[in-house]
């Protein structure tokens, strides 16, 4: 998608959150906190135009499978044309119905990667959805939220203290606006 496009996006829906994709650099440092020398389950929480899993899908093996949730119309379809591989599932939904999604898909994941903002949402809202995540994670399976850096700990670490056993969070200057990133194992 053009950055034009992107942008035409981003003025019109709010939920968008940032004016471009993730840097490339960006990408690789918080993918830097995953593994793929196995099969893999990974869910991504705000695709959007699909940086992130364009880079994974050059990353994992081919039984591994990435489930896409996407809340956007515009972005859905952006995908559905534009990731055609087997591996990738895209579901146009919120964040809100991954347990729905996980349990009819019938396994845990290695990694969930989130974009989605977690300083515009409701408490409840980001409550719910720290707990689903947590929920539809296996044992040792980790949180990967990469957030805009000037996220106060109440939009999400404390959220995150409340289920995972080990919460870890850093700040990546290669990118525009630098992110806050999170690192969150159950
Ligand atoms: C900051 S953008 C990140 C886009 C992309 N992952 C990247 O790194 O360039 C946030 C994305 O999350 C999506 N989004 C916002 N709220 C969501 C929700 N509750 N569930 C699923 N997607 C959501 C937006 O539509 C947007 O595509």
């Amino acid at each position: 998608m053009s950055t034009k496009e992107y942008i035409k996006n981003f003025i019109k829906d709010p939920n968008i959150a940032s004016v471009t994709p993730t840097s490339k650099q960006g990408v690789k440092e918080v993918c830097s906190k995953m593994s793929f020398e196995n099969r893999v389950v990974i869910i991504e929480y705000g695709p959007a135009t699909g940086v992130f899993t364009d880079y994974l899908l050059n990353q994992i093996s081919h039984d591994s499978v990435i489930i896409t949730i996407e809340l956007n119309e515009n972005f859905v379809h952006y995908l559905k044309n534009n990731v055609q591989d087997g591996r990738v599932h895209i579901h146009h939904a919120s964040a809100e119905r991954v347990q729905d999604i996980m349990d009819e898909f019938g396994e845990q994941a290695d990694y969930i990667l989130s974009g989605i903002p977690f300083t515009l949402m409701n408490n409840e809202v980001r409550r719910n959805i720290v707990k689903q995540t947590h929920s539809v994670l296996k044992p040792g399976g980790k949180f990967l939220p990469y957030q805009t850096f000037f996220q106060r700990d109440r939009h999400l670490k404390d959220h995150l203290h409340e289920h995972f056993s080990s919460v870890q969070d850093r700040y990546v200057f290669r990118n525009i606006p630098p992110m806050r990133v999170y690192e969150a194992i159950k």
